[in-house]
């Protein structure tokens, strides 16, 4: 007889899903990875990783899988829900990735009989959208999300808000880094190149949490008494844009040249990285979506909820990024 407690991961080949894997196992979960055909396991090469294949566009696919799931293992304790669209040039993209997938899955396991303790949906800070003052962002304004991303999300986290008898949470991060990371991995190597670029100014307000604290604050927030709430999650500081090139640069010891790119431009070049991201079938990172992020004010946060659970970050961002950029010379990403 197996005691340990199961938990499910989707998303589980990506970024922040893997390190969430790696987590539970560490953790003594029976842990769970949930897949498509072709996610690459990369970063899954725990023996103790047992793998499931969902597809969450397809009922009976998921029907069947969530059977099967249940006559081997019965009870699903925990679901974390990380598998979602962070980045497209098309609109539909978003809203099949973040709002029907969760809702198809949640469908799925009430169909099914095989509901969680406790669902835990990562979704983003972009489903707040940006602050409207200078003050930081706090999880008790009024939704106002920016992008496509971010309303795909808003859509997913009102769909379990509209749910009266399941259990979740919601986690909103915010800017994500560290090993393994694609996207900053784009901006950190810019700067070891020599370019430091801005949009508009060099005093956007930023917030940014370390992969592994992100880790954490999610099982504080799945493991705590809370039901049906969100949680902002940051390294529980605030950056302008500048701080955090000089921090990069320092750590790279690079010299660099700044740009600061006004955005009427910067949107003609998102134009154009656009139509070549159609023509290569590849997102570009300036993209216009992307710069109404880029181009915002203020993405600075309190992140109070999350911090009253329990949650101390090991990381800042001096610390963090020296990490990561560490990580990423020793795994011949930068030189
Ligand atoms: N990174 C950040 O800064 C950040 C910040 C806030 C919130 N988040 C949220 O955190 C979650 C994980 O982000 P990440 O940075 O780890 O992204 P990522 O590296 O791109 O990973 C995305 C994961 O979702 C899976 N996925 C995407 N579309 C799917 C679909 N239609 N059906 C099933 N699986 C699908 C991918 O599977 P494949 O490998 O098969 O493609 C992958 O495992 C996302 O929900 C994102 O919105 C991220």
């Amino acid at each position: 007889m197996n005691n340990k407690k199961s938990i499910l991961i989707t998303g589980a080949s990506g970024f922040i899903g893997s390190c969430l894997v790696e987590k539970a196992i560490e953790k003594g979960y029976q842990t769970f990875a949930v897949i498509r055909k072709n996610s690459n396991k990369q970063y899954l090469q725990n023996p103790a990783v047992n793998f499931v294949e969902f597809d969450f566009n397809n009922a009976p696919s998921l029907d069947k899988a969530l059977q099967d799931f249940k006559a081997q293992f019965g009870k699903i304790d925990y679901i974390i829900h990380a598998a979602g669209v962070t980045k497209s040039i098309n609109k539909q993209d978003f809203y099949n990735g973040n709002y029907h997938s969760t809702k198809n899955l949640v469908e799925a396991l009430e169909r099914n009989g095989v509901l969680p303790d406790k669902f835990v949906l990562v979704s983003s800070l972009a489903a707040f959208g940006c602050g409207e003052t200078d003050e930081p962002i706090t999880k008790h304004q009024a939704q106002k999300p920016l992008t496509e991303y971010g309303k795909s999300k808003m859509q997913a986290e009102n769909y379990l808000r509209s749910k009266s008898n399941f259990p979740f949470v919601i986690v909103n991060p915010t800017a994500v880094y560290g090993p393994r990371d694609k996207d900053f991995f784009f901006l950190l190597k810019s700067i070891s190149q020599g370019i430091e670029m801005y949009i508009n100014n060099t005093k956007q307000k930023l917030s940014f949490v370390y992969v592994q604290d992100l880790v954490d604050a999610i099982y504080i927030a799945m493991e705590s008494p809370a039901f049906n709430e969100n949680f902002i999650v940051s390294d529980l500081e605030n950056y302008t844009s500048k701080e955090f090139n000089n921090l990069v640069k320092k750590h790279l010891n690079a010299k660099t040249l700044t740009l600061v790119i006004p955005a009427p431009i910067a949107y003609f070049f998102a134009i154009i990285t656009e139509g070549i991201g159609r023509i290569t079938k590849k997102t570009p990172l300036l993209n216009r979506e992307r710069l109404k992020e880029f181009k915002a004010k203020n993405w600075s946060v309190d992140a109070t909820e999350i911090h009253q659970l329990g949650y101390k970050p090991n990381y800042k961002l001096d610390k963090g990024l020296q990490n990561a950029i560490s990580w990423y010379k020793e795994n011949g990403w930068l030189k």
